[in-house]
This record gives C-alpha cells, sequence and structure tokens, in this order.
C-alpha cells in the first residue's frame, strides 16, 4: 500500500528594520520557490486589508493617534487574525514566507518605551517560524538607501533602538539551535537571494517531518 503522509510547509520568516531590503528577499524567494515547482504562499504583516488592519494602517500613515499600548495590541491582534489560515496552509503542505512577524511587533514597542516582557504577551503561543532570516542593516546604511518614508517609526534614532532589540530578541532564543540567520542586509541583492535560496531548500526538506510548533515564547 501506498501510504501517503502529508508533509507540512515550512514557515520562513524575514524580519529587519525598515530598508533593510526583506520585502525584496522575501519576493525573490517567493517567485524562485514557485518556478521550481514549490507550494508556496507570501504574507505580510501588518495585513493591511483586514478592518484591524485598516486602523494600523491610518496609525502609521499619522492619519490616527493611538496609545501605544493599544495599537501594539492591535498589531498582535493582526497576527492572531490570521493563526487558523496560516496552520492550514502549512499543514496542507504550503511553504509560508513572511514578511515581519511578532519580532516587528515587539522590537517597534518595546523602542518606544514599553517593556519587553509585556510587549512579548499577546503573542505568545502564536505558531514559531522554521527560520528567521534576520537582514540587518545599520540605521545609517539605512538612511542612505533613498531616505526613510514618510511613515511612522521611520526616523534613524527610532530604528537604532529598534535594531538593539532584535538582537535582545535573538539572544532570547539562544537555546533555539539556528532558528536566527544573521544576513549582513549591505551586499549585493543576488548573492544574499542566492545563500538564503540555499538555506531554505534544506530547511523545507527538513521541517517537512517535524510537527508545527505553536509555541512562540512560551
Ligand atoms: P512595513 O513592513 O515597513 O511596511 P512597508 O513595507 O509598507 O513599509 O511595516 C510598517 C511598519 O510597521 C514598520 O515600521 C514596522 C511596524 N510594525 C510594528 O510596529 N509592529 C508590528 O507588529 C509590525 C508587524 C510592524
Ligand atoms: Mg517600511
Amino acid at each position: 500500500d501506498i501510504i501517503n503522509i502529508k508533509k507540512r510547509g515550512a514557515f520562513i520568516l524575514f524580519e529587519g528594520c525598515d530598508k533593510a531590503g526583506k520585502s525584496t528577499q522575501a519576493n525573490k524567494l517567493f517567485e524562485y520557490l514557485r518556478n521550481n515547482g514549490h507550494s508556496v504562499e507570501l504574507l505580510k504583516f501588518p495585513d493591511r486589508k483586514t478592518k484591524i488592519g485598516q486602523i494600523i494602517n491610518a496609525y502609521l500613515a499619522n492619519e490616527y493617534e493611538l496609545d501605544d499600548k493599544a495599537i501594539h495590541l492591535l498589531f498582535s491582534v493582526n497576527r492572531w487574525e490570521r493563526m487558523k489560515a496560516m496552520k492550514n496552509l502549512l499543514l496542507s503542505g504550503k511553504t509560508l514566507i513572511v514578511d515581519r512577524y511578532a519580532y516587528s511587533g515587539v522590537s517597534y514597542s518595546a523602542a518606544k518605551g514599553l517593556d519587553l516582557n509585556w510587549c512579548c504577551s499577546p503573542d505568545i503561543g502564536l505558531l514559531s517560524p522554521d527560520v528567521i532570516f534576520f537582514m540587518d542593516l545599520t540605521a545609517e546604511e539605512a538612511e542612505k538607501r533613498g531616505g526613510f518614508g514618510e511613515e511612522r517609526y521611520e526616523k534613524k534614532s527610532l530604528q537604532e533602538k529598534v535594531r538593539k532589540i532584535f538582537y535582545m530578541l535573538k539572544e532570547k532564543d539562544s537555546d533555539k539551535d539556528s532558528l536566527w540567520r544573521i544576513l549582513n542586509a549591505n551586499q549585493s541583492v543576488e548573492l544574499l537571494h542566492k545563500r538564503i535560496v540555499e538555506y531554505s531548500l534544506k530547511l523545507i526538506e527538513k521541517c517537512s517531518q517535524l510537527p508545527l510548533k505553536e509555541d512562540l515564547w512560551k
């Protein structure tokens, strides 16, 4: 008999500060995998299309004011509202490429002065990524890339703090072997892409056998 054991997809996450090239690399990886016969989907947080996402969008565009804790919780809700769908996609064998997640959520809010542990708590128990490609760029280098845009948070002083907190979150995961892949974002797009593809192909194979983890920061 043919025993058809369904392989799950991989949860591949891109994180980093604004202008680091996350979206560029996430898109290129998506195209590569799709063109090479993989079942793959690309997601982005915040997901500005949902009702919660529309509030977040207005907040980021400085059209709407919200208490720091209130907006933090909305970013978290915006992830929770996608969890069931993400879980089903992964279980159906789709690899998910995700552009920002809870690590951004905590880093940006804590950079504004909120307590780090408080910031982590609403995201506890989300699906955990299988890898975090951290696109690392200093705020100086980011600023050189055509300058920051108009959105809230796109300021050099805040970005420096955000980057430090990403590194604190990496420390918190020091028991999790090779979850974080720190990539120097200040190098050629094609070289980075090549490294990301190589790693992702191995990862997809490896975690197809592993159970899904709904244990973020547990
Ligand atoms: P971003 O990915 O930069 O959107 P775009 O590609 O359209 O510029 O996300 C917008 C901002 O939201 C970014 O500055 C980081 C911030 N952010 C949070 O503060 N908390 C979160 O939970 C997430 C996902 C993003
Ligand atoms: Mg941005």
